[in-house]
């Protein structure tokens, strides 16, 4: 059945619409219809594709997505090599190439330049044929880059049909451009992956890179990359005379340009706009590095021509990287949520970029070999996006001989679980699924409010401390630095310094808290309490015989076991005496204290106990130091589960009060 002729009418009207409203939204940033019209038009188009699938084709603005995954990229040519910029630092560079371009030209009056944002992206080349979209690649080595067309196709931004409306299309367009990921669309996507116990990407460069080199393009659809164009290959049927005009051209035909690119005569104009973009580069949603500096004459430009590996006629005046100078002092391995293990530098404290940096991640052993470093090397340290501290190199030259290699542990540092690797990996993890969450439960108890009472300190910065490699072990608690602190999300000065405070006045404890917090299994804080209460001394505790543990009113023998066996251990001695060694002191029991073990306790009762009146349980937690209540609420402690119990338990189980039978009560009251 031919398709009727009003339907393809409609079908090309509704494509070229969106094609225009998609032009105004992201090339205008001046949007003239709203979301839920701009949605109308898509489903319609749609709806009338399904109907009449022969009227599909690949150019139609429902087409980007679908391809399915490749196996690998085909490699495509570039036919006008995609150079790399010298780069420059300093105005006095920069006049520099000024000149030399007028010697170059034997020109002595002002030129006539174009600055534009560098994006701190990867570049792209997009080929339109006739204005269709027919094959996009990556840079790759500037002359061969990557097929990726069907990823790119999934960018919002990128027209699958150019615009004719003001300028006819081109026979041949070759667009290039750099595909970046906005900064808090990286950070949304970090923030999802952490969720989802997957590794974050370290800057948006990063994720725009992985996200573009995708073999299914559909993960690359549901990442949210953008593109800003800079530039031309081959152009067959138009011409151009300036690189402005290039710039507003592409514009016309629905290509997306960095609005803050400039037209400026004279270099003394261009050098004050980048300090004018270097003031506003922190409140741009992307990442820039510098800015490029054109020649605008395409004349001029082809006269200067070109070096060996870029052009005579512009260049990158970079912003001054945050980077400094330091030495390492050791290499740790940080275990992360999903067992990776990640190597970190813990360098000498350094001031980067007017932020202290102790530690920055190496990534994975492959990357250190690369880069050759060394334990004790000097290394030049960087914050890269301004955020991530990072080691560029190191200094070889400062070397002594002393310097060390670094050899990848074989077991987790954690668990101590031998480490395994994929063979196309460079990520070695521990595959102890307990490994992480074990660890920061640990964590988390040893500093909670009734053990060592840290505050600020909850599970997620406890989580937090473990993946940058900060601690991992309870001890290394006490030797943390601000720093540390400060290479972490979410800490400021204030913030620091609060809980170094917090870290410091919990180094003075009482017994019965110091015995809870250590986490041995069956010594809740009652317990802690009799044992304190009985022995008055850690060190007597540590020697208690089980003998000496069963006979104490209160524990039984489970409960005695658990505490000898872990006493006995030669770990757990150790962890007490780092603990000790870190400062953590134990205040003396106050002899004769009565014997309250169920202090600030409160308990309610539900069913009906087989071994006592409730009045004599009552009474006998109240002698005890302890308080019944009637309802189940918040600060309840412990609900008693009796025989037949009622609707308290319910109300226990909502709240996520903690349950005991009634064996457990009288463990817990010495009459067991
Ligand atoms: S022009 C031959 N303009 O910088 C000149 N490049 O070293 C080719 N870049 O990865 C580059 N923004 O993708 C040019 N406005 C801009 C740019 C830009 C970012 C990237 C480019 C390439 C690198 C060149």
């Amino acid at each position: 059945m031919a398709v009727p002729a009003e339907v393809l009418e409609r079908i090309k009207k509704l494509r070229d619409e969106i094609n225009y409203h998609n032009y105004r939204y992201y090339v205008l940033d001046s949007p003239v219809i709203s979301d839920e019209e701009y949605d109308a038009l898509m489903h319609e188009l749609k709806e009338l594709e399904e109907k009449y699938p022969e009227t599909i084709t690949p150019d139609s603005p429902t087409q980007r997505v679908g391809a399915p995954p490749s196996e690998k990229f085909r490699t495509v040519p570039h036919h006008v090599p995609m150079l790399s910029l010298d780069d420059a630092f300093t105005p006095e560079e920069i006049r520099e190439f000024d000149s030399r371009v007028k010697k170059f030209l034997g020109i002595d009056h002002d030129i006539e330049y174009t600055v534009e944002p560098k994006m701190d992206g990867l570049a792209v080349e997009l080929v339109y044929e006739k204005g269709i979209f027919v094959l996009g690649s990556t840079r790759g080595d500037g002359y061969n880059g990557e097929d990726v067309t069907n990823n790119l196709r999934t960018i919002p931004s990128i027209p699958l049909k150019l615009l004719s409306m003001e300028v006819p299309v081109p026979e041949l367009l070759e667009v290039r451009g750099e595909v970046y990921m906005e900064k808090d669309a990286f950070e949304k996507l970090n923030r999802e992956r952490e969720k989802q116990g997957l590794p974050t990407f370290a800057n948006p460069r990063n994720a725009a890179a992985g996200s573009l080199r995708q073999l299914d393009p559909k993960v690359t659809a549901s990442r949210p990359l953008n593109i800003f164009c800079y530039g031309v290959g081959r152009v067959q049927g138009h011409s151009f005379k300036t690189q402005w005009e290039v710039l507003q051209t592409l514009k016309k035909w629905g290509l997306r340009v960095n609005p803050l690119a400039k037209k400026v005569t004279g270099i003394e104009k261009a050098i004050k706009y980048h300090e004018y973009l270097a003031q506003l580069r922190p409140e741009l949603n992307y990442e820039i590095d510098g800015m490029v500096i054109k020649v605008n004459d395409l004349e001029l430009q082809e006269k200067l021509g070109t070096k060996a590996k870029s052009p005579r006629w512009a260049i990158a005046y970079k912003f001054e990287a945050a980077q400094s100078v330091t030495r390492i002092i050791d290499i740790i391995l940080s275990v992360g949520r999903t067992g990776a293990i990640t190597p970190v530098a813990v360098m000498e404290p350094v001031k980067v970029g007017g932020v202290t940096i102790r530690r920055a991640t190496l990534h994975n052993e492959d990357e250190i070999k690369k880069k050759d470093i060394r334990i004790g090397d000097w290394v030049i340290v960087r914050r890269a996006g301004d955020v991530i501290p990072e080691v560029v190199k190191p200094l070889k030259e400062r070397r002594t001989g002393k310097e060390k290699p670094f050899v990848m542990p074989k077991y987790c540092p954690v668990c101590g679980s031998r480490l395994v690797k994929k063979p196309d990996e460079a990520i070695w993890r521990c595959p102890n699924p307990d490994c992480f969450p074990r660890l920061a439960k640990r964590i988390a108890h040893f500093v909670s409010k009734p053990a060592m009472d840290i505050e600020g300190l909850g599970p997620k910065v406890v989580e937090q401390l473990i993946t940058a490699g900060i601690i991992r072990d309870i001890p290394d608690l006490y030797y943390i630095k601000k720093e540390d602190l400060l290479s972490l999300e979410g800490f400021a000065e204030k913030s620091a310094d609060n809980l170094l405070k917090a870290i410091e006045r919990s180094k003075k404890t009482t017994l019965p808290k110091f015995l809870f917090a250590l986490g041995i299994r069956h010594v809740g804080e009652v317990t802690a309490q009799l044992l304190a209460k009985h022995f008055k001394r850690l060190d007597k505790v540590m020697n208690a015989s089980l003998e000496e543990l069963k006979a104490i009113k209160g524990i039984g023998p489970e409960v005695a076991n658990s505490i000898y066996n872990w006493f006995q251990d030669e770990k757990n001695r150790q962890l007490i005496k780092r603990l000790l060694e870190a400062g953590v002191t134990i205040e003396p029991m106050d002899e004769d204290e009565e014997d309250k073990p169920l202090e600030g306790k409160s308990f309610v009762f539900t069913g009906s106990l087989k071994s006592m009146k409730r009045a004599e349980a009552k009474k006998l937690v109240i002698s005890l130091g302890g308080r019944v209540q009637t309802t189940v609420g918040h600060n309840t402690d412990f609900v008693v589960v009796g025989e037949n119990p009622g609707s308290k338990l319910e109300k226990a189980k909502a709240l996520g009060v903690k349950t005991i039978s009634e064996e457990e009560f009288l463990q817990m009251v010495g009459k067991k």
